[in-house]
């Protein structure tokens, strides 16, 4: 069928146009996209850092309704509520052991252009290949995504605002929930206070962390950190984060969240780690730290792990972040600015510049 899509070039980067989407094959679903969050990963592949081959559709947190399912999909039937999450192959070491995030194919189910097979089901009017994003490519008016990308939702809550669960939203929250899962009680510095940073916030929250230190360089957003519940804030252009954190938690927090990708911040956030401290880190891009391995690492038997998606199974985490939203427990709205799709530039230029936490391109 056609269908409208924002297509990504390397000389136009927001082409909205005609291009064809074939149907959905025996294992996929045919969703009619409603909304898309915009993720930082989409600016990454815009600025070369994670590339895709272009001509691509990005978009990887789309939500939407199912539209048709192929013959052997079981979870969803057309008319449910879905929130479309990433790319995994099912049958690798990593999703075999109920951890999705760690599939061995990850990196190229989702940014290589094409599913497993090396096919894509976007095409040029022409006949073209375009690359698929994240096996969704949620910058669209539909999309065809496999079953296992596909998560059922509760009808009782807006769509339009679920699209980031399948993402930003889920690697922030399932980073803590999932990944450090401190005690209560603990104390955690989150580094970095976007759409992830706050999502790992007010799941540390949820967690019962007496402290929750939350750090970052633009005063608005700490602010915001402290209503959904930083006990501390730090401005890192303002005063020394380390230092401070030491003398809030008595010796360094239990727990670490590093979001911003920025070399210095993340030799700060081991530093700020207390012995036998866990540092859990996310951002993507191009880093060279150097740390004082024996002081910083070794002699205080700290753990830095890289977490990839929240360390989630979308089918049912998202769900359970569902309910903690329509609980009061996990206000992610809070984050969110509605863009219609043709402003689809400025919502990029917002989240840059840092006016918009996280993006919401409304696609209907
Ligand atoms: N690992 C994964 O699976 C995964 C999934 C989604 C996103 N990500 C990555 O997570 C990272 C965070 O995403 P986001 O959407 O929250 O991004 P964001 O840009 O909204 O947030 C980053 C925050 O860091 C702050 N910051 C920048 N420089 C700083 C500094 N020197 N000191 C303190 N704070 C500073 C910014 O002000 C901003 O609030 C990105 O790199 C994104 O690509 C990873
Ligand atoms: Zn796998
Ligand atoms: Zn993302």
């Amino acid at each position: 069928m056609e269908i409208k899509a924002i297509v990504t070039n390397e000389e136009e980067h927001f082409n909205y146009t005609t291009i064809a989407l074939d149907d959905p094959g025996e294992n996929q679903v045919l969703v009619k996209v409603v909304a898309s969050g915009i993720c930082h990963t989409d600016a990454t592949v815009l600025d070369g850092s994670i590339p895709t081959p272009y001509p691509a559709v990005l978009g990887h947190e789309g939500s939407g309704i199912v539209e048709k399912v192929g013959s052997n999909v079981k979870s969803v039937v057309k008319g449910d509520h879905v929130v479309l999450g990433f790319s995994y192959c099912g049958h690798c070491e990593g999703c075999l052991s109920g951890n999705p995030g760690g599939c061995e194919n990850m990196i190229a189910l989702n940014t290589s252009g094409t599913d497993e097979n090396g096919e894509t089901p976007l095409h040029s009017t022409e006949g073209k290949d375009i690359s698929q994003f994240f096996g969704q490519s949620s910058f669209a008016h539909y999309s065809v995504a496999d079953e296992k990308n596909v998560v059922k939702v509760s009808k009782d809550v807006d769509l339009k605002l679920l699209g980031p669960l399948g993402c930003g939203i889920m690697t922030g929250s399932g980073t803590i929930l999932n990944s450090l899962a401190p005690k209560p009680g603990s104390s955690i510095v989150i580094y970095g206070t976007g759409a992830v940073g706050l999502s790992g916030l007010m799941a540390a929250k949820i967690s019962n962390c007496s402290t929750i230190i939350a750090v970052d360089i633009h005063d608005s957003r700490l602010e915001l950190a402290r209503e959904l519940g930083a006990t501390h804030t730090i401005n890192s252009t303002k005063e020394d984060p380390v230092e401070k954190i030491n003398k809030i938690t008595n010796g360094g927090a239990n727990y670490g969240f590093e979001t911003t990708g920025v070399n210095t911040v993340i030799v700060q956030a081991v530093k700020s780690l207390r012995v036998k401290g866990v540092l859990a880190s996310v951002a993507v891009g191009k880093k060279d730290v150097t740390l004082d391995y024996t002081s910083d690492v070794v002699f205080k038997a700290v753990t830095i792990k890289g977490v990839i998606e929240g360390d989630a199974v979308p089918q049912t985490f998202i769900p359970k972040l569902v309910k903690f939203y329509q609980d009061g427990l996990f206000p992610f709205d809070k984050l969110v600015k509605l863009y219609k799709y043709t402003d689809v530039k400025q919502a990029f230029e917002d989240s840059k510049n840092g006016s918009t936490i996280k993006p919401i391109l409304v696609m209907e």
